[in-house]
């Protein structure tokens, strides 16, 4: 009998629910949340609600494009976290209440390693093109930059990660600074692409090991901008371009230089990417070069998965499904991965 998992991401501010049968993506559905573009980042609050409004149409609406009713479901995937405890506590009592109605075993996720396994959703028609093990995943979004060595669909070992700031933090950090918008990724890679990347220079941090450091760029770009404003007010305004296109250079730089150094390091040639941050532009083409200068394969989500997606989460919860992992009622979401 095939395995039908309805998956539910709810940890930020996108109410997600897709269903997958057999490991094949029968439907996604991504409610984003709009609310937050005023206030220069996501609400916890706002965004709580936004999932409680938002779980139940979406959650229906994933399951009639599937063509599945829910009393076919085998199973309910969710993520536990990390994340935002208020958004999460949505959709996990939601994933309880399912269950519980329905009868069937829910399996939690961490959000984590739904990205990690993002390159393993099969969509009917398309060619099935997935890391072997062991690979690096190199894992960007606004909350996390780590480098994981994933050994098996269950198994995984952080290599490198943030001291202090998340890549996706700089970008959206930065972007505010520069009076560009929020979601800053999205602004700045499309500006940098109108831009010199070789104009300015800004710091690169030196972190021991395989670890993460973004806010001294930041830091970096701060005083840089305040210097120049104070001699040409219209700085900002004449040189955006430029300064985007730069900044995006020294942090996709910063990243490729540990992932290097990992996949040196391990001997590991299979790298994939995952998380918001992976649909940069400028990451993307520059992991390509890289992967072929070097010998790797090199494996890009599509762009559909790489922000949060329910998808990636019921793909997950479906290979711990299998492996007899299963959820007791009693369990209660956490905001940070380190509680797991
Ligand atoms: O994975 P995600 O949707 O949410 C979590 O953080 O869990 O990632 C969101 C992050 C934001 O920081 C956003 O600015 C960044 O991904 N992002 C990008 C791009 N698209 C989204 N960063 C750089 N370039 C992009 N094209």
């Amino acid at each position: 009998m095939a395995d039908i998992i309805l998956g539910i991401e709810s940890s930020c501010d996108d109410t997600s629910a897709a269903v997958i049968r057999d490991g094949y993506l029968l439907s996604n559905v991504i409610a984003s949340q709009q609310v937050h573009k005023d206030f220069g980042g996501v609400v916890p609050e706002l965004a709580s609600r936004a999932h409680e409004q938002n779980i139940v149409p979406v959650v229906s609406q994933a399951l009639r494009k599937a063509g599945v009713k829910a009393s076919d479901l085998t199973a309910i995937a969710f993520t536990r976290g990390p994340g935002l405890l208020g958004s999460l506590l949505v959709g996990t009592s939601f994933a309880k209440a399912l269950s519980l109605s329905l009868g069937i075993p829910m399996v939690m996720v961490n959000h984590l390693h739904g990205h990690l396994m993002a390159g393993f959703v099969r969509e009917d028609g398309k060619p099935v093109r997935e890391p072997s093990f062991p690979y690096l995943c190199l894992l960007v979004s606004g909350g996390n930059s780590q480098i994981v060595r994933v050994d098996s669909p269950l198994e995984y070992e952080i290599l490198g990660q943030t001291i202090d700031d998340a890549v996706g933090e700089a970008f959206d950090k930065c972007s505010k600074m520069l009076g560009l918008g929020y979601p800053g990724g999205p602004v700045i890679d499309r500006l940098a692409k109108l831009g010199d990347p070789l104009r300015f220079k800004f710091a690169k941090p030196h972190i021991p090991g395989l670890d993460y450091s973004f806010s001294g760029v930041k830091t970096s770009l701060l005083y840089f901008v305040r210097d120049r404003m104070a001699e040409d007010p219209s700085f900002l305004e004449n040189n955006k371009e430029d300064l985007c296109a730069s900044f995006q250079k020294t942090l996709v730089d910063i990243l490729m230089d540990k992932l290097i150094k990992a996949a040196r390091q391990t001997g590991i040639r299979e790298i994939a990417i995952g998380g918001g941050v992976s649909a940069n532009s400028g990451l993307r083409s520059r992991i390509t070069e890289e992967g072929l200068r070097r010998g790797w394969n090199t494996y890009l989500p599509e762009f559909k998965f790489t922000t949060d997606n329910a998808a990636m989460i019921a793909v997950a919860g479906y290979f711990r499904y299998k492996a007899g992992e299963r959820t007791p009622l009693d369990v209660a979401p956490v905001s940070r991965s380190a509680e797991f």
